[in-house]
């Protein structure tokens, strides 16, 4: 049986070509950077940031952040090689089937699901916390705690979640837009992203003065930081392995990885871009680059103006709301403003990631891989609108009953298993087909490759044991799914290369 059968070129570039008609090349460097900004700056900065400062890395959260920008930018450059190798719209998945082959293609399609869907159900508990924080703050009340958390958590009252509301209710919405076929134009996108960058900027600017070095020393949490006993009665043990010292930074790193995810969202905007070939390393880069500058700034402020434990605590919803509430005296009114453009800058982050992720399925599904049901539009709006409702209804699964910790890591996880393959997959393409056109070539590829998915696996093997037990029955599940149906299915294994089989991916951009 061949499992790495490859999807041919030319049927790649056949669909590719036919929806080209219908897109515009608008997209020049600038847009295409603010899209990955738009993408990339979340709730990995505004949630899970604390997380990693509170649990594992403390004030060193910072380097954690340095390890993670590494490890993004070595995948990020092998991945823009492989984006430019397929000069089309498309995914680590569609790359990766006209150049490694099906099996590889259907693992990194179905890891992106923990990517795109999972990723979406995270930022929705973030933004149900920062809800809660805006209610309270402009009218005094707060959904009430059972209908606005996961089974998986309790109050400091001692009251247990029942299911996170709120984050159903974001997702459901824009589920409703995003078939309406109503995404976001660029100049929304633009707009969201500077009233990000702005309030990320400000906290900076406003929160340097407030920094105090008593909560930057030591700058590793010690081993004999004693424990934190959460309100679920768990006890957090700083202690434990992977809860201080350097241990605890690479810790962190898997955990703020997070707010990296989305630089590939440029990737799929190939065919809207003026100059592909240039623009598009351009784009995935230098957001990179901007993003961890800013990342390593914020962080500094943030762990320096509170004590790491308090993000355990008292300081564990809206962390960022509640640092300035409580340690910024005389700027509430910044407070007020961080939780308004948060909430608007983590519907967008929402928006994309479940639009990628029924991009990504539709052309899985028109590859024969998935069921049909997933590539079925709209008769009105050209939208795969089954896929949507599908993807609603799993995504909230986990967004109304699983806390944010738990998801947000099988996301971190899944992601850099998904940058591994791209990694290995680039050094391999090198030997297998060195005389391939490469319109943007990874520098230095035999170190940047090796040592990309070094770092990726490193962040990975830190990412513990419940973890990967996660990632290995979900790879499992897509198993099953691969050879009882997918391998039966698939379209290139049953030689249908005729274009009408293989519609073009819908466009959701009016
Ligand atoms: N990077 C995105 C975020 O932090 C996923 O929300």
């Amino acid at each position: 049986m061949k499992l790495f059968v490859k999807k041919p070129l030319k049927q790649l570039l056949a669909a590719s070509a036919e929806s080209e008609s219908s897109l515009k090349r608008t997209l020049g460097p600038v847009a295409l950077i603010a899209l990955g900004i738009g993408a990339i700056i979340g709730a990995g900065l505004f949630v899970r940031t604390a997380a990693a400062a509170g649990g594992n890395a403390g004030p060193a959260v910072t380097i954690s952040f340095i390890i993670a920008a590494i490890g993004c930018a070595l995948a990020g450059l092998c991945y823009a090689e492989f984006a430019s190798m397929i000069p089309i719209a498309g995914s680590a998945y569609t790359y990766s089937y006209a150049t490694m082959g099906e099996f590889v293609a259907w693992i990194i399609g179905w890891d992106l699901v923990l990517e795109y869907a999972l990723g979406a159900a995270t930022v929705a508990i973030g933004w149900s916390q920062y809800l809660n924080d805006l209610l309270h703050t402009f009218f005094g009340f707060t959904i009430p705690y059972e209908w606005s958390h996961s089974p998986f958590q309790v109050s400091d009252a001692g009251i247990h979640g029942i299911v996170n509301l709120p984050a159903i209710g974001i997702i459901f919405l824009l589920t409703l837009l995003l078939i309406r076929g109503t995404a976001e134009s660029a100049v929304v996108n633009n707009i969201i992203v500077l009233v990000k960058v702005a309030i990320v900027l400000l906290i900076i600017g406003f929160g340097w003065q407030f920094i105090s070095a008593a909560n930057h020393t030591p700058y590793t949490i010690p081993a004999d930081a004693g424990s934190v006993t959460l309100n679920t009665g768990v006890v957090h043990n700083y202690a434990d392995t992977w809860n201080h010292g350097w241990f605890g930074v690479l810790r962190g790193a898997s955990i703020v990885f997070f707010a990296f995810i989305g630089f590939d969202a440029v990737s799929t905007a190939a065919q809207e871009a003026k100059n592909p070939q240039k623009d598009m390393p351009l784009g995935i880069l230098v957001s990179l680059v901007i993003c961890t500058a800013l990342y390593i700034l914020f962080s500094h402020v943030l762990t320096g103006i509170a004590s790491y434990k308090e993000f355990l605590t008292s300081g564990s919803e809206a962390s960022v709301s509640y640092a300035i509430r409580h340690h910024m005296p005389g700027y509430e009114w910044l407070a007020k403003l961080v939780t308004v453009a948060i909430l608007a800058g983590f519907s967008s982050v929402i928006l994309v990631m479940l639009m990628g992720q029924t991009r990504v399925f539709y052309t899985m599904s028109t590859d024969g891989l998935v069921p049909k049901v997933f590539s079925k539009l709209h008769p009105k709006f050209r939208t795969p609108y089954k896929s949507q409702w599908l993807f609603f209804v799993f995504v909230s699964l986990f967004a109304g009953f699983v806390p944010d910790s738990i998801v947000g890591d099988m996301v971190s996880i899944g992601t850099l298993f998904a940058f591994v393959l791209v990694c290995i997959g680039i050094l391999i393409l090198r030997k297998t087909d060195p005389d391939m056109e490469r319109p943007f070539k990874t520098p230095a590829y035999m170190i940047v490759c090796p040592l990309g998915a070094l770092v990726c696996l490193g962040m990975i093997f830190s990412e513990g044991w419940e973890n990967w037990a996660r990632l290995i029955v979900w790879l499992l599940i897509g198993f099953v799914v691969y050879f009882g149906y997918g391998i039966k299915n698939s379209a290139v294994r049953r030689g249908v290369t005729n274009a009408a089989d293989n519609p073009p991916n819908p466009h959701y951009v009016d």
